[in-house]
């Protein structure tokens, strides 16, 4: 069987936006939001693109998990500069925002709750892609994935497709210097649920691996003192390269049911992306290492790459958990959702569509043991909690 192993071209490291002047394009959009705005970034690269000859728009009004009919407006904009290049500068929702409107103003015959993986779109034969996140988590910059919320229900979902990977992404840590505590430990717990999804799901493969391994110890290392010290610019660029390679991995392998848990999350409760995934991590490590030795196994050796050692498989995957759970507790991420501050009655007025639109999220399939609505309820209510899944 052929596979492909899908990523862009990276540019990284201190001043690389600068990098962006070399870019073609003459009628650009630069596609971000309100917050990223007020922050100057979007500003700083119109004025590195102005070098050129070319006209450049800034469009400001992307929001975060972003809804069909902003991409839609997004993709308004586009169309009315006719552009050749698109900018995206902000987090996963902007480069969600950019990807989606890309989509529909070179393809506006197509849906994007219908787009499949299968689908020949033709992408890059109106304009060309450039990523350049201000968070380090999502990888979107170099992900075949997009997540759009339905107007009508607020659902998440995900979808993917080969040709969405940006043609280059810019990863500068001075973009990511200003992040304040709380969403670099939740952005950075993206990361590394995507790195460990991404070595669990039934798609692994040996590139995969490689990213996600990489990406689990980088994360390890640099997010506590990304957290403690803000403007430690080394440690911010390595937690940018965490999750871009975070990203490679799931791209290339899929996430799984901590991402379905997530989206579920994100959609009825509202939470951010990254703390809804973190919470949800340590339960899939348990869950998918119970009773199956074969991804026991595989989690055991991840945990090795981070220095966790226990001689029967299952046991080292639980310890994986702890460990993982040791570092929430020192980037100050919540314990459970009763610690972020889910009120008990919201939960359990929202479980039941939790638990359905956990179901219908296309991630649960990619998990390595079959699932069950039954099995959702329990994770949720020890995710409530912050107590161990033993089933
Ligand atoms: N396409 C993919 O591959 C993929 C992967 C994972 C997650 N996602 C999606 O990405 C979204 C989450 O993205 P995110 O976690 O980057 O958050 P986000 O983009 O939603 O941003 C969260 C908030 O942080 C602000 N922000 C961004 N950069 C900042 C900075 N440098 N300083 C201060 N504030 C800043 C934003 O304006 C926003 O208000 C979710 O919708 C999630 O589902 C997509
Ligand atoms: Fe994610």
């Amino acid at each position: 069987m052929v596979w492909w192993f899908d990523v862009p071209k990276v540019a990284f490291g201190e001043d690389a936006l600068d990098e962006l002047e070399q870019v073609h394009g003459e009628r650009v959009v630069v596609i971000t939001d309100s917050v990223v705005k007020s922050l100057g970034f979007p500003d700083r690269v119109k004025e590195i693109l102005d070098r050129g000859e070319r006209t450049v728009t800034i469009w400001d009004e992307a929001e975060p998990d972003p809804r069909v009919s902003v991409v839609k407006n997004a993709a308004g904009a586009l169309e009315q500069a006719n552009a050749d290049l698109i900018v995206a500068v902000g987090g996963g929702s902007v480069m969600d925002t950019a990807k989606a409107a890309w989509v529909l103003y070179e393809r506006p015959d197509i849906k994007l709750e219908a787009l499949s993986p299968f689908d020949q779109l033709g992408l890059r034969a109106k304009a060309r892609l450039v990523c350049i996140p201000t968070t380090a988590g999502t990888g979107s910059e170099a992900t075949r994935a997009i997540v759009v919320r339905e107007d009508e229900t607020g659902r998440k979902f995900a979808t993917i497709n080969p040709e969405l990977v940006a043609d280059l992404a810019i990863l500068d840590p001075e973009l990511t210097r200003g992040l304040p505590k709380n969403l670099t430990a939740y952005t950075g717990m993206d990361a590394l649920t995507h790195a460990v999804e991404g070595y669990i799901s039934i798609w692994k493969n040996d590139f995969s691996d490689a990213c996600s391994v990489q990406a689990v110890q980088m994360v390890f290392e640099w997010l506590p003192k990304s957290v403690d010290n803000p403007n430690d610019l080394e440690a911010r660029e390595k937690m940018l390269v965490a999750a871009c390679l975070a990203g490679m991995s799931f791209s290339n392998s899929q996430v799984c049911l901590a991402h379905s848990l997530g989206h579920s999350l994100g959609s009825v409760l509202r939470l951010h992306h990254g703390l809804a995934v973190g919470l949800a991590l340590p339960l899939v490590v348990e869950f998918a290492a119970h009773d199956n030795p074969e991804t026991a196994a595989h989690i055991a050796a991840l945990g090795a790459s981070v220095g966790v050692y226990e001689e029967e498989h299952e046991a080292a995957a639980r310890a994986f958990a702890n460990r993982i759970r040791d570092l929430q507790k020192r980037i100050g991420f919540p314990a459970s959702m009763r610690d972020a501050g889910v009120p008990r009655e919201k939960f359990e007025e929202s479980l039941e569509q939790l638990v359905d639109y956990a179901m219908m999220d296309t991630s649960i399939t990619m998990t390595p043991r079959d699932v069950e609505a039954e099995d959702i309820r329990r994770i949720y209510e020890c995710m409530y909690a912050g107590t161990r899944v033993g089933f």
